[in-house]
């Protein structure tokens, strides 16, 4: 007798009778630049189909996302003036703060998330305040994020995202949340992010790459997984609603491992670098464009995601849409 899984996989069918996995809309985050001033706004070379959007054009794509069946987005502000004390991050009306007001009045069932760091607001690009040795000063950027994460939920975000990589944000924006009576807002903590190439399309996208230095004094080290479920572990300990993994592709191994061990929604990010080279890839011809993306999606919630943070995600929902 021979074994024969073959005749699974025989009709369309047969085959979705089986499929183990699903890539659902629901779980799609999309990914959005907002700008402060309009000559900012427009096309960003290195990430084709993805746009940097003033206030008013990000409402609008809020609307066609809800209207294509999207329900979350993430939004990402570049501010006009950039300082050393990236003071732009921390005002009432700062770009985001005005974006997310703008988003919920217009289309209030979508969810608002709001990635919360300091490197598009910084003028030498780093996540956080420099002390005197030009290092990056733990402590002191930790008590900024809470002041701007109180600011984003004033707004009205329904989620902020720490994606800075210092320790003990998570502790000290939950603590400061609540106290001024947001706790329902949540926090999706960026908790294992790598120091990664594959950010370079994100940076300019969002003007944020450092002056000098690199980011691998807080961004962790590619090799390591252990370290990751350390820092997801200390994450949820913080009070984390949802940790995630970044960048994606190459860190599927870690989603797993996440999954295995933790029981909170996991979310990873396939960023602007795995965008990229697959756009470029369909440029040339050399990828088919929608199996391509379907598979790369798939592979996400294989590994274990339960959110997938996502360039692709309008694209996905407009061809789920017909
Ligand atoms: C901000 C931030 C970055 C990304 C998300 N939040 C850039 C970085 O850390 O340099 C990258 C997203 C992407 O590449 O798509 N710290």
């Amino acid at each position: 007798m021979i074994h024969r899984p073959r005749r699974l996989r025989r009709t369309e069918a047969i085959r979705a009778l089986v499929r183990e996995h699903h890539v659902r809309l629901d779980h799609l985050v999309q990914p959005i630049f907002v700008v402060e001033r309009a000559e900012d706004a427009g096309p960003i070379a290195s990430m084709p189909g993805i746009e940097r959007h003033t206030i008013d054009g990000a409402v609008e794509e809020c609307r066609t996302l809800a209207a294509l069946g999207i329900r979350a987005v993430l939004l990402f502000g570049i501010p006009a003036h950039k300082d050393a004390q990236a003071s732009s991050n921390v005002k009432e009306d700062g770009v985001v703060q005005r974006a997310i007001r703008a988003i919920k009045a217009a289309v209030p069932e979508l969810a608002v998330m709001a990635d919360l760091c300091n490197c598009e607001y910084t003028d030498h690009g780093h996540c956080g305040l420099l002390d005197e040795r030009g290092e990056v000063d733990n402590d002191a950027t930790v008590a900024l994020l809470a002041n701007v994460a109180v600011t984003y939920a004033r707004a009205g975000a329904d989620v902020v995202a720490p994606s800075d990589m210092m320790d003990g944000r998570v502790a000290a924006i939950r603590d400061a949340l609540d106290d001024v009576g947001f706790e329902q807002v949540a926090i999706m903590a960026y908790s294992a992010k790598y120091g990664s190439a594959f950010y370079g399309p994100f940076r300019e996208a969002a003007a944020s790459a450092p002056r000098f230095g690199d980011r691998r004094s807080y961004q962790m080290d590619p090799p390591n997984v252990r370290e990751a479920l350390r820092e997801i572990a200390l994450d949820i300990e913080e009070g984390a609603d949802i940790v995630m993994v970044k960048p994606g592709l190459p860190y599927l191994d870690v989603v797993r491992a996440a999954r295995e061990t933790f029981d909170l929604p996991i979310a990873v990010y396939n960023v602007s670098g795995e965008y990229a080279m697959l756009q470029a890839a369909f440029a040339a011809g050399w990828l088919e464009r929608d199996r391509t993306i379907d598979e790369v999606l798939a592979s996400f919630v294989r590994a274990g995601a339960d959110i997938v943070i996502t360039y692709f995600a309008k694209e996905v929902a407009r061809r789920h849409a017909g």
